[in-house]
């Protein structure tokens, strides 16, 4: 499963890239207004500290013709851009149009079953299913995930289901568990991955073992 960091916040990219697990980033325009910077500064920068990562970056108008001139000025930027496009009319119809120009996307505000089809269908390259936003309101947002993930297989479509709207480690297990391709999170929840209350404990006792015994590695 692929891992992409859910920010705009260029410091947390360069010490998540620095663990080498890190395959990608996803920006959107509220995370992009959080940065203080400019949206292409921003954009630029992400790429060039992930250059073999897929850094996705929203387009923000809601009509065809403008939607269309964005996402190609944006995809202009760097070669490892991934447009972002949410899941309205014009959004599939664009979608549609970059999958024949080559140029990936990443179909966001992905809900149901149904939306995942029709950005599976017009060649997404992701498909964002948002998971936290539907336990906000007392539902169950993996549901959607497992049943796209399985829509995906049965058709053979070539897209990937990208969890996203991830607010705790559960949520991570849940999209493994769920056969996702790709979960994106916030910085701070990666780092909570990590972590396991036997690990400290366990390293801990190695350690003072270890120097209770006046040992050297070299
Ligand atoms: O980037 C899309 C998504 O991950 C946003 O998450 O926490 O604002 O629902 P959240």
């Amino acid at each position: 499963m692929k891992l992409f960091v859910d920010t705009g916040d260029i410091e947390e990219v360069r010490q998540a890239a620095q663990w080498g697990i890190v395959d990608g980033v996803t920006t959107n325009p509220t995370l992009i207004s959080k940065s203080g910077k400019g949206f292409k500064e921003t954009v630029t920068a992400i790429c060039d500290i992930l250059p073999h990562g897929d850094i996705s970056a929203e387009v923000v108008a809601t009509n065809y013709d403008d939607m269309l001139k964005e996402a190609l000025e944006i995809s202009s930027w760097r070669e490892n851009i991934v447009v972002k496009v949410p899941l309205i009319e014009p959004g599939i119809r664009l979608v549609r149009t970059l999958s024949e120009k080559g140029i990936r996307t990443n179909v966001t505000l992905v809900f149901s079953v149904s939306q995942a089809l029709l950005a599976a269908k017009a060649g997404a390259t992701y498909i964002s299913n948002f998971v936290g936003r539907v336990d906000d309101i007392s539902d169950d947002g993996m549901n959607a995930v497992a049943a796209s993930v399985e829509m995906i297989h049965n058709y053979g479509f070539d897209s990937e289901i990208l969890v996203a709207s991830v607010r705790h480690p559960l949520h991570v297990v849940q999209a493994v568990e769920a056969g996702a391709h790709v979960s994106t999170m916030p910085f701070k929840i990666m780092q909570m991955l990590f972590k396991h209350p036997l690990t400290d404990i366990g390293l801990k006792r190695f350690l003072d073992d270890w120097n209770a015994a006046g040992l050297k590695v070299m």
